[in-house]
């Protein structure tokens, strides 16, 4: 070995190694301390799972210049766990990257991996697979539960264990779940549990928490014997008020607010979250004057790329855009309440100096044409791989082996309908969306708590198709075991819809290898008001001579009504203008390239703008994430109330 080599060895191996230190809570004088000394942090929510790999690092430098020293992660169990015991942390899953970056970038790490975490993500971070026991009791005692959650842990928190501060990492704190006091189970068996598992994988020296609304009613199923108990709550309040509530459960020791709320989320069909900075800015001083701990929830949100999204009770799910509304937008941008912030922090301690990183530069590449390519019915072949599943009544997502997506149900009209008859879920059971064609032709759409009937006409023995999508399951509240698909029967007229032909769609799959063609030709679509769920493709080719591209850009679909967009492959997310408020899609650079024609793939559910005439997607540097929305819903969304929990 070189002396050269071995010096950069050294250096690697320092860099990666921290000296172990000390962190613990001091009750009698209602601080940390870290390595002895009286310690404070003022922390922000980054979620590495909602931000691609190689903008880790510009996120969290941003986050480090703001004033930050800490920052707090959710790991989603159902990220890593695809099926039991099938784990994933490579690429933008890696966590252990995640937790080095911190480190060297000059971060302390919060962290909390549940199991659940709610965090606005499909099932609070529970992997579907858990519903394979269809009474399952999640976030309790319940042994198929605990079994998964033990196997689970089991991996994880070995594999984190070095990145403690004990240890020489980041790592100063770790939560146990996630406001379990807001959850009807209020199983102490079950916390103690997670408390005997952490201290088992953890040891005995790292600081365990728990986090519940600022309230004493949250507090009482929520905290622990062993567990530090904080609290979160957002702008505008008392934030003396709130800490009383913390006081309850922990008399002495550090004040904390673990998610002091920088903005709030979106639904789809409702407005478009704003938090003001005033107020933000205002509340950030009062809670750092009195000398308290405080993450900022989020700090920067980012996307629910492919199907990530979670959906809130009565059934509302979340858009593709996790921008929050936080100081750094969506796409790592820097705002004036990441300014504001900074100004805050800067009364309360010693900021770095030097540059903050600029915001990312974006490019509009224009307009792509898109091309017809093969209706879902046409391409079954190509995208069901396992080939369908008989059976007399229908199967749910879970039955099927599928978590996420979409899958095609059919069946055949079992008698003439020479009027218009009503095809109908008695029981609400459409979860989420459904699609339905009659021999080819669009009869309408099916949607959990908003249309339970359409009407269709036909033969006796025409094919009956229903597309039914997944949008997002529940992640807050009693309703989190949310089996999707048909997950009751439907009727036509007065009889039970029987004899069903089931397919599993691995359209990701499918998009990624290229394997969807052109449409073959058919007969003139019939008058219909909704076209077949179908995909659309088009490529487009960046410019030469142009430095420093691929840069960012955000996808618009003018026109199109509801799909999901993959470019080169990369499932961006959901799209639905049609519904708002989420315009634009962001589309990180490092899925484009410059060496072959990107390829935009869109699946649009409801009617393409394409016939007659050519139809396009636009590229543009604007995003758009707060048009106004038709307030067409029956219910009053009444989020986060007691009748929910
Ligand atoms: C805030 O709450 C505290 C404690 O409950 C109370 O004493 C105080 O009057 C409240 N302040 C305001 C402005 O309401
Ligand atoms: C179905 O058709 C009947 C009779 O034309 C009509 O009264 C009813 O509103 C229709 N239902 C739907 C869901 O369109
Ligand atoms: C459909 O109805 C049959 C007969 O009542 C019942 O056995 C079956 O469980 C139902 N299926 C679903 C998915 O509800
Ligand atoms: C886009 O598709 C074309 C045709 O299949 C292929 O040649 C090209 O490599 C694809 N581009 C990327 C970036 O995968
Ligand atoms: C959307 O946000 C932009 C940028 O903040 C603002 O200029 C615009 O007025 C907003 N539009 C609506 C409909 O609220």
């Amino acid at each position: 070995m070189s002396l050269l080599r071995f010096g950069v060895t050294l250096l690697l191996f320092a860099y990666s190694l921290g000296e172990p230190g000390t962190f613990s809570v001091d009750y009698e004088n209602d601080c940390f301390r870290k390595d002895g000394e009286v310690f404070r942090y003022i922390s922000g929510s980054i979620h590495y799972n909602r931000i691609p790999r190689v903008y880790w690092k510009d996120r969290l430098l941003k986050m480090y210049m703001a004033g930050l020293n800490a920052v707090q992660t959710y790991i989603p169990w159902n990220y890593h766990e695809e099926s039991p015991g099938r784990y994933s942390f490579s690429g933008d899953q890696d966590v252990e990257y995640f937790l080095q970056l911190a480190q060297d970038i000059g971060l302390l790490v919060i962290l909390r991996p549940g199991p659940y975490i709610c965090g606005e993500w499909d099932m609070g971070g529970l992997p579907a697979w858990l519903l394979n026991k269809k009474d399952i009791v999640l976030r309790s005692s319940d042994p198929d539960y605990i079994t998964a959650v033990d196997a689970w842990m089991g991996k994880l928190l070995p594999m984190i264990k070095p990145y403690l501060y004990q240890n020489g990492g980041p790592i100063i704190t770790v939560q146990v779940e996630n406001e379990y006091g807001s959850y009807f189970a209020c199983d102490y068996n079950y916390m103690r549990h997670l408390t005997k598992l952490f201290r088992s994988h953890l040891g005995d020296d790292v600081v365990l928490f728990t986090t519940d609304g600022a309230g004493v009613g949250f507090l009482k199923c929520g905290s622990i014997q062993d567990l530090y108990a904080t609290v979160d709550f957002g702008p505008g309040g008392n934030v003396t008020a709130a800490f009383d509530a913390q006081r309850h459960a922990e008399p002495r020791g550090p004040l904390v607010n673990s998610e002091f709320y920088t903005g709030w989320l979106d639904h789809w069909g409702s407005r478009h979250s704003v938090v003001s900075t005033t107020r933000v800015a205002k509340s950030l001083n009062e809670i750092l004057s009195m000398g308290a701990n405080v993450n900022l929830y989020m700090f920067i949100g980012g996307t629910n790329f492919g199907y990530w999204n979670g959906a809130n009770t009565p059934f509302a799910p979340q858009p593709t855009s996790y921008d929050y509304d936080a100081p750094l937008s969506e796409a790592g941008d820097l705002t004036e309440k990441y300014f504001a912030i900074r100004e805050v922090i800067k009364m309360h301690r010693k900021i770095p100096e030097g540059p903050i990183p600029p915001t990312t530069p974006k490019f509009a590449y224009g307009t792509v044409v898109m091309k017809q390519l093969q209706t879902v019915s046409d391409a079954l072949e190509i995208l069901s791989f396992s080939g369908p599943v008989k059976g007399m009544y229908p199967q749910t997502f879970i039955e099927l082996s599928q978590a996420f997506g979409y899958v095609l149900y059919r069946t055949r009209l079992p008698v003439d309908c020479n009027t218009p008859t009503p095809l109908s879920s008695p029981l609400n059971g459409v979860h989420d969306r459904a699609y339905v064609s009659v021999d080819g032709v669009s009869a309408g759409i099916l949607e959990r708590n908003r249309a339970i009937s359409v009407n269709v006409t036909g033969k006796s023995g025409s094919q009956v198709d229903i597309l039914v999508e997944n949008m997002g399951r529940i992640n807050y509240g009693k309703s989190i075991n949310d089996f999707k698909g048909l997950v009751s029967n439907l009727t036509l007229g007065a009889d039970t819809l029987l004899g069903w032909t089931m397919y599993s769609l691995s359209i990701d799959e499918a998009v990624s290898q290229g394997l969807l063609g052109e449409t073959k030709p058919t007969a003139p679509p019939a008058p219909a008001a909704l076209s077949l769920p179908a995909f659309y493709g088009g490529s487009f080719i960046i410019p030469d001579g142009i430095p420093d591209l691929p840069q960012d850009t955000y996808i618009k679909l003018p026109q199109w009504r509801k799909g999901q967009v993959w470019i080169n492959g990369f499932n961006l997310g959901r799209y639905w203008p049609s519904r708002g408020p989420q315009i634009t899609l962001f589309v990180p650079a490092n899925i484009l390239t410059t060496a072959a024609p990107n390829n935009v793939t869109v699946l649009e559910l409801e009617e393409a703008p394409c016939s007659p005439g050519t139809c396009s997607v636009e590229f543009t540097t604007t995003p758009v994430l707060n048009a106004t929305v038709q307030s067409d819903l029956k219910q009053h969304w009444r989020l986060f109330t007691v009748d929910d929990l």
